[in-house]
């Protein structure tokens, strides 16, 4: 299975900032079996598509709206995501879910919506820190699944990229120790399988919460980690190649495996 690096901008950076960055990711060698996806904010994403053509790193936007067209202000639909070369999409981020209320329904919906215009889903969860500290944490995270995608059949499910990210560690500094993440990791791959194994083979699981250089290799070291989904670090040229690296270290020692 490929080792991801997605990253995503969130609501950072203006037209000038967002070309400098995209200009020195450019010129990144990605190592094979790796793949790499940014998310910048939705003004840049035609811009980045084109600076981008020629390379390998594929352009993501950070959210969609569930229907395909109508009077929605301000949203931005799949189908346009589609229509400028997006391939891939985050859905039912934590800030998404936290500050415009998005439920496991609605970004089933998303979900939906994104696999009719072939974009690739980036489907987030996680629990709160209350949720950790009480021990619900699995629970939380098999409703948060079965939720969003239980109308999903397995064709569907195979084209979905999952993301686990304790809320409690998203931009706090604070990261899931090795050990927590493929825990909630070999969870996650264990609920894919009870679609069977060709789900759970297929479904790339991507940890995300203040992942950087200094514990990536730690993180994407566990068997059920497939990389990462990179917020503050992404926005920095050095430390998203320097991650980047790290995956093409990961990809190295799986074909010595
Ligand atoms: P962070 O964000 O790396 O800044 O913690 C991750 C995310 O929210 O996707």
């Amino acid at each position: 299975m490929r080792t991801i690096v997605a990253g995503n901008w969130k609501m950072h950076k203006d037209r000038a900032e967002a070309l400098a960055l995209i200009g020195v990711l450019k010129d990144v060698q990605v190592p094979t079996g790796v793949e790499v996806i940014i998310a910048p904010p939705f003004p840049f994403l035609a811009m980045a598509v084109e600076e981008l053509k020629g390379t390998s790193i594929r352009v993501a936007g950070q959210n969609c709206h569930e229907k395909a067209q109508g009077a929605f202000t301000g949203e931005v639909s799949a189908s346009m995501l589609a229509s400028i070369g997006v391939t891939a999409c985050i859905v039912g981020h934590s800030e998404r879910r936290q500050y415009f209320g998005e439920s496991d329904a609605i970004i089933g919906e998303k979900i939906q919506a994104l696999l009719e215009r072939g974009i690739t889903p980036i489907f987030c969860c996680g629990e709160r820190k209350e949720e950790r500290m009480t021990g619900s944490h699995f629970d939380v995270v098999t409703e948060q699944m079965k939720g969003a995608l239980r109308m999903f059949d397995n064709d569907a499910l195979k084209k979905i990229v999952i993301a686990y990210e304790p809320v409690w560690a998203i931009g706090t500094g604070l990261t899931a120790t090795a050990y927590q993440a493929q825990e909630m990791h070999g969870h996650i791959r264990a609920l894919l399988h009870t679609h069977g194994a060709s789900v759970a083979e297929t479904v790339p699981i991507l940890y995300g919460g203040s992942c950087k250089p200094d514990n990536a290799a730690e993180l994407f070291a566990n068997p059920d980690v497939n990389g990462g989904l990179i917020g503050g670090a992404a926005l920095d040229a050095h430390q998203f190649s320097e991650l980047i690296r790290i995956a093409g270290e990961r990809e190295r020692s799986a074909a010595i495996r």
